[in-house]
């Protein structure tokens, strides 16, 4: 049995300094909500965490690749089989592509089935001169504008409870159930690249998967066969923000004896709440999931290390990724120091790029957007900087949705600020739509291709990576 890390328990963090959690009003509520979650089944089970553990320590050392993706912010308006169908949908297609061009398998994370609450610059959010606290997503107020929606409400813990569940469920069936056929997935790739104004430019890549999988048939491996040609791995993830919630749903695996945050497989610190005394780090060293930490331009080295000790005192690969969210124009200058700092502790981390949070830019009529060219400008940014230091570059999160949104500008179709009103539907932050999902995949995928050792073009290689 392994012992509980000292001196923590489930909510130890309660006695630390706190940030970004509201304030309820209804304290008898909420004592209510929690205990009723308390007794709720866990969304994920520890086994699986441990799964995701291990795949992640691939990545660590450049034998996997890691795409975390979705919603900036999950709602309770948007939820039904569509949304969650066709952003999982992008997320295989994006995998595939990947796949072939790390050369490793992809390691799927949805920011799905959890992803609802929010952290805030402003406390408050003021239009046309009144003032109101802000929306922190739609598990702990309202996005309507009105000061009755804004009050935090326990009761939709409950609910964001509920909704993980049937999208967990969904994503378990489409993830096991023949769905995720690889076969299936190229071809709404090949479907992709045809009406793609840059057709030309992925026709190539396209064909060299369209081969391997020939060949892999002709090898007799199908998917009557072959499981791995007929099902994947899905893992959800989200940000650890609202800890009454995440409290509840801690459990003690049976099987170990550790505890385990049940109700994602991994999940993150936000650039926000990432002190060292503060009650977010104290409440995630203590389970047993892999986790991460938001590496924004305000951590310094001194800060970096005392996390990654407190997070992974064990130093145990595939327990904590780093991600790293500069912007394109501060990564090449703030991320060395950093990344040379933690190599030299010979800490094992895994090394992700959030190339989106670092990049939000406000238009001139005040609408949030991000440029896809900066989007994929930080991320090739990230893949030299790591490179120059060799290290192998352990994946990316993006925010993104499976919809046809018009959120982020730029992209093959060049979309621009005065397109954004067509389809601005985001709770929070700006996504890539499905067709900018598949360039960001596409391009990366050339990028990684040319990077890699000569030996990850065996295409005997490609075989395992599904
Ligand atoms: C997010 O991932 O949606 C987010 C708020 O990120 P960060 O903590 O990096 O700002
Ligand atoms: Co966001």
């Amino acid at each position: 049995m392994t012992a509980q890390r000292p001196g923590w328990s489930p909510q130890s963090w309660r006695a630390r300094p706190i940030r970004q959690v509201p304030d309820y009003p209804d304290q008898a509520a909420l004592g209510a909500v929690e205990q009723r979650l308390g007794a709720y089944p866990p969304l994920v089970f520890a086994g699986e965490a441990r799964r995701l553990r291990e795949a992640l320590a691939l990545a660590a050392d450049g034998r996997a690749f890691v795409l975390q993706g979705g919603d900036c912010a999950e709602s309770f308006s948007d939820y039904n089989a569509n949304s969650i169908r066709d952003s999982f949908r992008v997320l295989l297609q994006m995998a595939v592509v990947l796949t072939f061009g790390a050369g490793v398998p992809v390691v799927k994370l949805g920011r799905m089935a959890g992803q609802f609450a929010k952290p805030r610059s402003s406390d408050t959010e003021t239009i046309d001169g009144v003032t109101l606290p802000s929306y922190r997503g739609d598990q702990i107020n309202g996005p309507e504008f009105t000061a009755a929606a804004r009050i935090p409400d326990p009761a939709r813990m409950e609910q964001a409870y509920n909704q993980s569940a049937g999208t967990l469920n969904l994503l378990r069936a489409f993830a096991q159930g023949g769905y995720a056929d690889l076969h299936q997935v190229h071809r709404w790739n090949l479907g992709f690249v045809e009406r793609s104004p840059l057709a030309g430019r992925y026709r190539d890549l396209a064909q060299r998967i369209d081969e391997t999988l020939n060949f892999m048939a002709a090898c007799g491996m199908t998917s009557l066969n072959t499981p791995q040609i007929r099902e994947t791995e899905f893992y959800t993830s989200h940000e650890a923000l609202l800890l009454p919630y995440e409290q509840a749903l801690t459990r003690v695996d049976s099987t170990t004896g550790d505890w385990y945050a049940c109700s994602a497989h991994f999940l993150w610190i936000g650039d926000r709440t990432r002190q060292p005394d503060g009650a977010h780090v104290e409440f995630l060293r203590g389970v047993r999931n892999p986790i991460g930490v938001k590496v924004g331009p305000t951590t310094s080295t001194e800060d970096l290390l005392r996390l990654i000790e407190i997070l992974n005192p064990d130093d145990e690969a595939g327990r904590l990724s780093l991600i790293v969210r500069q912007g394109a124009d501060k990564v090449a200058a703030n991320l060395p120091p950093l990344l040379r700092a933690v190599t030299r502790e010979g800490r094992r981390v895994v090394w992700l790029c959030d190339p989106m949070h670092g990049n939000t830019i406000s238009t001139a009529a005040k609408v949030k957007t991000r440029d896809f060219d900066a989007i994929l400008g930080e991320t090739k940014e990230f893949f030299d900087v790591l490179a120059a230091e060799g290290v192998a570059p352990g994946g990316v999160h993006v925010e993104m949705t499976g919809q046809d949104v018009t959120e982020c500008i730029g992209g093959a179709r060049h979309l621009s600020e005065a397109d954004l009103g067509e389809r601005y539907e985001t709770f929070c932050d700006p996504r890539l739509n499905a067709e900018q999902s598949l360039e960001l995949a596409f391009q990366l995928a050339e990028e990684l291709k040319c990077r890699r050792a000569p030996l990850a073009d065996d295409p005997r290689a490609q075989v395992a990576a599904q």
